[in-house]
Order: structure tokens, then C-alpha cells, then sequence
């Protein structure tokens, strides 16, 4: 059966969530769930804004074909090739004969690369930056959006009704449930944590391409933002607005701690418990700890994204860093996180040599501040380290 919502008078949302989805890119859980958002504008021209992922497809085209209620479907317009949200391309053009498929020139070749169509030139309208396609009583400006976080992504300003189409941006983690506006739910409280590891994981390390999309919003009239995922923003848009600006400019949003540890045998564990008890005692708030081995990095990551100071301890092994811990921070430069105060513990029974080597790993990250005091355990703590745990809570707080 359809289930679509009107977003307003001629724009209805026909996407689907997929629940059963345990990896997302099969690699990011998403207990909640995803969604996969579309959007159909009904004006003299019907528009489809970009199709769903083939977990979904048949809920998709019943969708399309209900909302479109026997009127033809016009054009498509692609913001982004990534298969999340292009898999019924080629039904597409099966079932909608007339379709002219709006979209650049990237695009067009990664439509080739992944469907092998062979689609003829008259198939496509190529658009670019400051282009503009009138539909009736609405015209749809695109704005070009390279690396958020692929480099084809597009966006639309639709100047009518006022509405950005974000493609990737502004998204989140977790299923649409019936409310698929933002201020239907309460955001802050079970959706932003997960609109922050989708933002960190999928987005964070294009931060300054992020911020060149926020520049040109700046200087559009927004009311409201239709994501590839999660909820349309509709209220209170200048509240998302600004955590985009502060997590892609990599500024913490929080002061507190951020202790991600890995531990063999225990004794790396307990060193980072008792740092945190002291950190706690010194006055020290939002102390976050993490087993490496049990906690997805993604969520790790997230948090690393919002707080100020990060902590790393790992034992050595096999000459290396302890697996799990390489993983994240092999994950964190990779996401280009930056504006941090970090600090390093070790161990290692015959040769200690993590410290180092996640030191040279951390050192990627741009102004980053690694602490000098450090502590390097052999095999446990020792009453004579003591003295620098002391040291290494001064040099946290100092900031
Ligand atoms: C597979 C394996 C490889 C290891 N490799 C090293 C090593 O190369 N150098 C070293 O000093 N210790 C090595 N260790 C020992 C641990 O780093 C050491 O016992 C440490 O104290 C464990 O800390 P934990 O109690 O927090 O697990 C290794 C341990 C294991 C299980
Ligand atoms: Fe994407
Ligand atoms: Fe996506």
C-alpha cells in the first residue's frame, strides 16, 4: 500500500525507511533504522526529486505511481549518484517513457558507470551552478555542492515556496516512523546525537566544502530543508543551521572528555577508570569512556566531533598499536577532525611502543594540541606513576 505525506500544497514525501538494515554503506549500524527520502512536486510539470535505495524499491514505485494518480512524470532531478538514492533509475525510464532525467555532467557518466543504459543524449537536461528550470508556478534554481560529500552532489533552491532540496546534507541516522517534519518530534532529544554520527562519519571530513554550501545559503531565504534522509526542517531551521556551521567548522560543541581505551587484560582500563575518577574530582563534566573493542568507532567518532578533549590509551601489540584502537584512529584522521586538546597513555609488557605510533598517527590532525604529559605503563600501574596521573589532570583542566 502507498504511504505518502504532503510536505505542502504540491510536494508529497513518497520515500521509505528500511529497518532491517543492520550496516548502512555496510559499515555504520543504524539501530534505529534509515530513510530514504523522495520527493514528487506536482506544478504544470511533475518532479521527482531523486528515487530511494533498491531495499525499498517496490514501496518507492507504489509510492510514484499513487501520488502521481495517472498524470506523466516529467523530469527527475539527480542530487546525488550515490545508489542510496539512484537505484530506480532505470525503472524510471521504463515506466515513464517521457522522463528527462535533470542532472550534470558527472552524473550522467556515473548513471553509465553503475546502470549501463546507454541512455541517448535527448534522455537529459544538464544543469549547473545558477541554472534554472521553471515548472509552472515554481522555479527550481541548483547549486552545486561538490564533495558534500560525493563530487557530483547538487542541490535545489526552490524559490516559490522557499525550500532547499540538501541531497546528503542535513540528514540523519534512523528511520521516518508516520512524523517526518523535525518539529513533529523531539529532535533534540532522541535525534540529534544520531544526526551527529551521520553528520561526522558520512560528511565530517568535508568540512570546508560544507561550509562553502553554508556560505551560499547564507544568502538565500530558507523556510524549509528537504534532506535525502531523516526529517524536513520546516521550524527552527537557524537551530540545525548552526550546529552544521559549528561540526563543519570542527569547533567542539561541548566541553568534556572524550576516553577511548583498549584493554586486553584490564590494567590499561583501570589506569584510564582512575584518571577519569580524578579527572571527575578536579571538577571535569561530560566525561565519555569507550571500550574500543565493544563501542562502533562511528559513535566514538560522534562524540569526538561534539567534546573538547580527547583521551587515548591502548596496550602495544605485535610491535603495533592494539587493533581496535589503530581502526579508530586510522577512522579520526581519516575524518580530518580538528581543534582538539588530546592526550596519550600506553602499555606494553617487553616494549611499549603504542604511545609513539598513536602519537605520529594523531599528529595528522590539524591544530590539535597533544599533551605533553603522557604515561607509558609496563604491563600495570605502579604506586610511583602516581604522581603522573596528577600531572596529566593539570594538563587536561589546564585549558
Ligand atoms: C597478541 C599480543 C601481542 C602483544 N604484543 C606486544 C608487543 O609487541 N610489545 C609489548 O610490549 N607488549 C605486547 N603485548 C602485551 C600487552 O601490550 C601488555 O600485556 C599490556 O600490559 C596489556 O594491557 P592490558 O592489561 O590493558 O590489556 C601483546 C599482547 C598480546 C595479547
Ligand atoms: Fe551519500
Ligand atoms: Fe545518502
Amino acid at each position: 500500500m502507498h504511504i505518502i505525506r504532503q510536505v505542502t500544497s504540491d510536494i508529497c514525501w513518497i520515500g521509505a525507511s528500511d529497518h532491517r538494515l543492520s550496516l548502512f554503506e555496510n559499515i555504520y549500524p543504524v539501530p534505529q533504522g534509515i530513510s530514504y527520502n523522495a520527493y514528487l512536486l506536482k506544478d504544470e510539470k511533475t518532479v521527482l526529486f531523486d528515487t530511494v535505495d533498491a531495499a525499498v524499491r517496490q514501496q518507492f514505485l507504489e509510492n510514484l505511481k499513487y501520488a502521481l494518480d495517472e498524470r506523466p512524470l516529467d523530469y527527475i532531478v539527480i542530487h546525488h549518484m550515490e545508489p542510496d538514492h539512484c537505484a530506480e533509475i532505470a525503472d524510471l525510464v521504463r515506466l515513464y517513457p517521457e522522463i528527462k532525467i535533470v542532472c550534470n555532467g558527472q552524473m550522467q557518466k556515473m548513471i553509465e558507470q553503475f546502470f549501463s543504459l546507454n541512455l541517448p543524449a535527448d534522455k537529459f537536461i544538464f544543469v549547473k551552478e545558477g541554472d534554472t528550470l521553471n515548472t509552472g508556478r515554481h522555479t527550481l534554481h541548483f547549486i552545486a555542492a561538490p564533495m558534500v560529500h560525493w563530487p557530483e552532489v547538487m542541490m535545489t533552491y526552490d524559490t516559490a515556496d522557499k525550500i532547499l532540496f540538501s541531497a546528503d546534507a542535513f540528514g540523519t541516522f534512523g528511520a521516518l516512523n508516520g512524523n517526518i517534519f523535525a518539529d513533529e518530534v523531539d529532535f533534540e532529544h532522541f535525534y540529534l546525537d544520531e544526526a551527529r554520527r551521520y553528520y561526522a562519519n558520512i560528511v565530517g571530513k568535508y568540512g570546508p566544502q560544507v561550509q562553502n554550501v553554508l556560505n551560499k545559503a547564507a544568502a538565500l531565504d530558507i523556510r524549509m530543508i528537504c534532506p535525502l534522509h531523516g526529517f524536513i526542517w520546516r521550524q527552527n531551521i537557524e537551530f540545525y543551521l548552526q550546529k552544521y556551521r559549528q561540526w563543519s567548522a570542527y569547533e567542539p560543541e561541548t566541553e568534556g572528555v572524550v576516553i577511548a581505551y583498549g584493554s586486553i587484560y584490564g590494567n590499561t582500563y583501570n589506569t584510564v577508570a582512575l584518571l577519569a575518577a580524578e579527572l571527575a574530582d578536579a571538577g571535569v563534566k561530560n566525561i565519555r569512556m569507550y571500550d574500543v573493542s565493544v563501542t562502533h568507532p562511528s559513535y566514538i567518532i560522534s562524540d569526538m566531533f561534539q567534546y573538547s578533549t580527547l583521551v587515548f590509551a591502548a596496550p602495544t601489540y605485535n610491535g603495533g598499536i592494539f587493533v581496535n584502537m589503530e581502526n579508530l584512529l586510522r577512522d579520526l584522521t581519516a575524518h580530518n577532525l580538528q581543534n582538539r586538546r588530546i592526550a596519550v597513555l600506553d602499555n606494553g609488557t617487553w616494549a611499549a611502543v603504542a604511545g609513539k605510533q598513536m602519537k605520529e598517527e594523531l599528529a595528522k590532525l590539524k591544530n590539535c594540541v597533544i599533551l605533553e604529559s603522557s604515561l607509558s605503563l609496563k604491563s600495570a600501574l605502579k604506586a610511583d606513576q602516581l604522581p603522573q596521573i596528577d600531572a596529566l589532570v593539570k594538563d587536561i583542566i589546564a585549558a
